[in-house]
């Protein structure tokens, strides 16, 4: 597959005669998507039932007749002002009851159902008029769901539709008292209509509470992305895609992908870095104009996994980001690193954002390809770079990972609504592990629990898995490869208690976790191999074989034949080691990389992308700082 590159444009922000020379100068850079339309609503229908497309017509022609394929977004994110107006509760609203007005964007409650109607509306009339447009070869379905913390939504259509899927998950509220618990603390409720949100409670709500009302959050967002997806699906063959964000796991994007076709996410390294990941300073220091050399891999493989293998990055960082606490500019280098690194995992696409930097209103700050005045911005020439390595490479064809980590979304949500441990998070355990695995330059495929086929995979990783389906249990039963489950895995029932027998109860491996602990900074535990756990320990009692264990004695990785149960949160030095020697039981190939530096194996290629300040060498390659290379397998 040839990947290709391309940039979000916003005709309706710039006079129309400069979209030709525009649209030429993108074409000239190498660049063959443009994706459109994604906020503009306003523009489309001024007043309700009023719409002017001639606009839209003459920018998709211009782009199209350029060169260019359009990527036309459903402009949902975005509710005109008018909208509020004909649906005024229509906005989320937030735990405190207090809305969630009109004056930037995503004001809209994913459980109003007349809302919901309104964007299947305007999906239809888009793709109506431009379904079949030649030039219209992709569609995004609205923007970024859940950013800007818009999944939980306490408004009067939420109560309701939360009573509703209560009744009809429950049938009668005995049996939810019964699920919940509600004995406890006499929270016991005669009938549907007197349950609540769980939120303003005098002290923690009970968790079987919490957990279904986000449950019923995240399925509100699919419902939501559904009804558009097949608004569109009979008007058009164009691939139907929602750009998803980083560090987002507020709803099941597996549940959402599976009414799409393409999954793609925005990936904005260095904002990442300032904004939402928890490092040490000098690390942070360190990769302070390059991101974090794990966070965007780890998105591309979760992504991957999201969209069944096609996946893309829409929104690509160019240069400075104007929300994160500080936004440092990118070393020279980085917008090409970036790119590569997404067509190395397997992205059919890399689109940066955006194409001109916006003298007004938000996002001024903002970079894009070029200055608000149209000169060229650093990472135009960057973009145009990749443009023609790609002409110049044969197809990137992706080789099959031997190692997997199954992720899980509901369980981030049971382990925020009970942490034990201040610092329990599940997306750092996990990617934790990921980044263990990646500076030991092993290939991972993310899975999904439903349906998990891993007959593919020599080791397969299931850190903090609230709960462990039967048919997981039964796949790893007969998984001839090794499989290292825990901490935390398995630990609870769906309906949020402790199971009995106790956990983890995997088949054949007699351990059984008798006791648990959250441990603060500086109380680590040292193993006796090195390395120490930290954050969680938990106790385990049986007669299965002890692989690993503290410095007192207490047993930490246990094992029967290849399935392996972990009952800590190990350090980085302990989680590198005990995956060193499990790649090399289980027959999978590794490296010990320079801090810093990445491997990425397709069919043809091997890619070494250097994070690090400063030129890396590794296998004899040398790797310029923010550098980028790629040698054929012979
Ligand atoms: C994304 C969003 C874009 C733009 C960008 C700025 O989250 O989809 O519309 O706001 O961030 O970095």
């Amino acid at each position: 597959m040839k990947p290709a590159l391309g940039v979000c444009y916003y005709p309706e922000h710039w006079p129309e005669e400069i979209w030709a020379e525009d649209a030429a100068r993108m074409v000239e850079a190498g660049l063959t998507w443009v994706r459109i339309g994604e906020f503009a609503w306003s523009r489309l229908e001024a007043q309700p039932g009023q719409f002017t497309f001639d606009w839209l017509d003459r920018a998709i022609e211009t782009l199209g007749t350029a060169g260019l394929k359009v990527v036309l977004g459903t402009p949902t994110a975005t509710p005109p002002r008018w909208m509020v107006e004909k649906h005024p509760d229509m906005l989320a609203v937030d735990a405190e009851g207090r809305p969630r007005k009109f004056g930037s964007r995503r004001h809209y409650c994913f459980s109003h159902l007349g809302y919901r109607e309104e964007s299947v509306r305007i999906a239809r009339i888009l793709g109506e008029r431009y379904g079949r447009n030649p030039h219209v070869q992709a569609w995004q379905i609205d923007n970024e769901y859940a950013c800007h913390d818009t999944t939980v939504s306490y408004s009067a259509a939420a109560i309701a539709g939360f009573r509703n899927w209560l009744a009809q998950k429950y049938q009668s509220p005995d049996a939810l008292n019964r699920a919940w618990g509600n004995v406890f603390w006499s929270m016991e409720y005669a009938d549907f209509s007197e349950i609540d949100p769980p939120a303003l409670t005098v002290t923690e709500p009970n968790p079987s509470h919490v957990m279904d009302w986000r449950r019923y959050s995240s399925d509100q967002v699919v419902a939501y992305n559904r009804v558009q997806a097949q608004a569109l699906r009979p008007l058009t063959d164009a691939p139907l895609i929602h750009n998803y964000m980083g560090r987002v796991l507020e709803f099941d994007h597996f549940d959402t992908g599976a009414d799409l076709d393409i999954a793609s996410w925005d990936s904005y390294p260095i904002g990442f870095l300032s904004d939402r990941l928890e490092d040490t300073a000098e690390h942070k220091r360190r990769f302070l104009r390059q991101g974090d050399p794990d966070m965007q891999a780890f998105h591309h493989d979760l992504y991957r996994a999201v969209g069944r293998g096609r996946w893309w990055v829409m929104e690509q960082q160019p240069g400075p980001v104007n929300w994160a606490p500080h936004n440092p500019a990118p070393l020279p280098g980085m917008a090409r690193l970036w790119a590569w690194e997404a067509i190395a995992h397997g992205a059919e696409a890399v689109c940066y954002f955006r194409w001109r930097q916006a003298p007004f209103a938000q996002e001024q700050m903002h970079a894009g390809l070029l200055r608000p005045d149209s000169a060229p911005a650093p990472a135009l020439a960057e973009a145009a770079q990749v443009a023609r390595e790609i002409e110049e490479m044969p197809d990137v064809t992706p080789a099959q990972a031997r190692v997997a980590i199954l992720f899980d979304y509901p369980s981030s949500w049971a382990w925020e609504t009970q942490p034990q441990g201040a610092d329990f998070d599940y997306f750092r355990l996990v990617t934790e592990v990921y980044r263990g695995l990646r500076r030991l330059g092993v290939n991972v495929d993310i899975l999904p629990l439903a349906g998990a086929d891993l007959s593919a995979y020599k080791l397969v990783l299931g850190p903090g898995l609230f709960t462990l389906p039967d048919a997981l249990r039964a796949a790893l039963a007969t998984h001839s490869g090794l499989a290292i489950l825990g901490p935390r895995t398995g630990t609870r029932t769906p309906n949020f208690a402790i199971p009995v027998p106790l956990p983890p109860a995997l088949p054949g491996l007699d351990t059984t976790i008798a006791l648990t602990e959250s441990l603060p900074n500086g109380a680590e535990e040292p193993l006796e191999a090195g390395g120490c756990i930290g954050r969680w320990l938990e106790r385990l009692e049986g007669s299965a074989e002890v692989v690993e264990r503290t410095t007192a004695g207490q047993p930490v990785l246990v094992r029967s034949g290849g399935l392996h149960y972990l009952a800590g949160w190990p350090d980085p030095e302990a989680m590198v080691r005990i995956l060193r020697s499990a790649c090399a039981e289980a027959g999978v190939a590794t490296t010990d990389l320079p801090d810093g530096l990445r491997i990425r194996d397709t069919a043809t290629h091997r890619f070494y992308i250097n994070y690090a300040p400063e030129p890396l060498n590794h296998d004899g390659v040398t790797v310029p700082a923010a550098g980028v290379t790629w040698t054929p397998f012979r």
